[in-house]
This record gives C-alpha cells, structure tokens and sequence, in this order.
C-alpha cells in the first residue's frame, strides 16, 4: 500500500482526507473509506494539485490541460460570461459533476440562483464526500442540487427562465443526447432573450475526421442561438439567444 499523506480537513474539522497521489480517503469517527464506487461505471476522487477531480471509467470529468486546478478553469469559464454584479440572474448548470462550475456561477454577486442536475447518484455521493463541493449542499446556498438526467428535468423548466448557462456535458460517445438538437431547442426555449452559454465540446483537432465543434455549431445556429464562438483554451464555445 502506497504512503497516505494529509489532503486537507472539512470545514468543521470533522473529516479528515489523505491521499496517496492516486486515491482520496476519508477519516470520520475513527472510520476510514476511499472515495471511489463502482455503480454501473467506475467512479473515483483524485488529487490534481492539491484540488479533487472526478474519474468516470478513467476519463476525467474536469479540464485541468492549462489550468492549475479545475477551479480556474469553472472561474474562467464564469468569467467569460461577463456576470454583471448588480443582477439578480438565475442560472444553468446542466451537469454538477463535482459542482466547480455550479460553485462559480454561485459565488457571482450577480447570481441569485443556481440549478443544476446530476445524472448520477454514485457523482452525488462523491460530490457529498469532496470538501471542495460543500456549497453545494450547504445550507441557504444560492445552488439547488436536482438529480436525474437534465434532458428530463428542463422540460419542467419555465420558457426563458435562465440569463446564464453552463453546458459541461462528458464526450459525444458517451452523452449524444446532451448534444442533439432536441436538447438544444429545449435549451433555447428555458433561455431568456440575450442568455449568455458557455457550451464545453473538448479539443478541436486537426486530425481529418468529425468536427464536433462544427456540428455542434450547427445545432446550435438551427436551434436559434447566435454569436457562436470557439474558445480553444477552455475547449467549449460561448454562444447567446
Ligand atoms: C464533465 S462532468 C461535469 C463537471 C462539472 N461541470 C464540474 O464542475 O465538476 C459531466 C457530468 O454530467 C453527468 N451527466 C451525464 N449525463 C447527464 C445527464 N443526462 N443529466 C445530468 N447529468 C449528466 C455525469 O455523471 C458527470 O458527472
């Protein structure tokens, strides 16, 4: 067994978290468990600079390839939707993951309200154990956790209900539904007029082969929304209703 080191404490003091480079284990009353699951996928917490990233079957759920920590990236990615701070705005975030996107929406002065959904229960568990996603279900947080797929839950939604919306879906091969073009009318139907999105896709290659990113354009312009742009650091594009 690999040598554990100390990670970090919870807020109250309560848990303690170790690691050893590969897993994240948590300490509670003298009971000691590692933070990964098998549910149907293989679910797993790993260190990344000092911050906790999420693996589904090997693949990370976070971008980190020029960033720190996948907390820059959320803050980055939140940046670029130019939040005004003396708004009341309700947001989007379709895929919590380990809610850093969802936490960076929240903490916008501009922001009042964040929704976002979570497919997996195995995610939410993780989710709860990860001192890093605690204003998620921290009580009186600006973020309402709803689990079950999003291509369900947005058809509750109210027409143009969100002023931002962040899209962090997994790859294409593994969520085709969350980049088709019944997803994204729905998206533009809960949008209000000049809503700001931020849709991840991943890397755009040279490589011969499918562009995502242009088809995913495509979609999008179909479905109504405007001012499509590519951001490559960030691997996602900003677009607007
Ligand atoms: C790339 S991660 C999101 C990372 C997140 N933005 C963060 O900051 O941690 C994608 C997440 O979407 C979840 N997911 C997959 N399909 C979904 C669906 N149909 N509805 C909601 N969540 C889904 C996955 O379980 C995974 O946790």
């Amino acid at each position: 067994m690999k040598e554990r080191k100390p990670f970090c404490k919870s807020p109250d003091g309560s848990i303690v978290y170790t690691t050893d480079d590969s897993f994240i284990y948590a300490e509670k009353d003298g009971v000691m468990m590692r933070l990964d699951m098998f549910a149907g996928h293989y679910y797993k917490l790993r260190p990344y600079n000092g911050v906790p990233i999420l693996e589904v079957d090997g693949l990370r759920m976070q971008l980190v390839k020029d960033f720190r920590t996948p907390l820059d990236y959320s803050e980055e990615v939140v940046k670029g939707l130019h939040i005004l701070a003396t708004g009341d705005a309700v947001a989007l975030d379709t895929c919590m993951g380990l809610g850093y996107t969802a936490i960076a929406l929240a903490k916008k002065n501009g922001v009042k309200t964040v929704a976002t959904c979570e497919l997996s229960e195995a995610v939410i568990t993780l989710a709860k154990w990860n001192p890093f996603s605690d204003m998620l279900f921290a009580k009186g947080s600006k973020i309402i956790v709803m689990e079950g797929s999003i291509t369900e839950r947005i058809k509750s939604f109210d027409s143009d209900m969100f002023s931002f919306v962040i899209h962090d879906p997994p790859r294409l091969s593994h969520a085709p539904e969350l980049y088709s073009s019944d997803f994204y009318g729905e998206l533009y139907r809960v949008c209000k007029k000049g809503a700001k999105i931020f849709h991840y896709v991943g890397s755009v290659g040279k490589k011969k082969g499918r562009r995502i990113d242009k088809e995913v354009e495509k979609r999008l312009f179909s479905a109504g929304f405007r001012a499509i742009r590519y951001v490559p650091r960030l691997q996602g594009m900003f677009t607007r209703k």
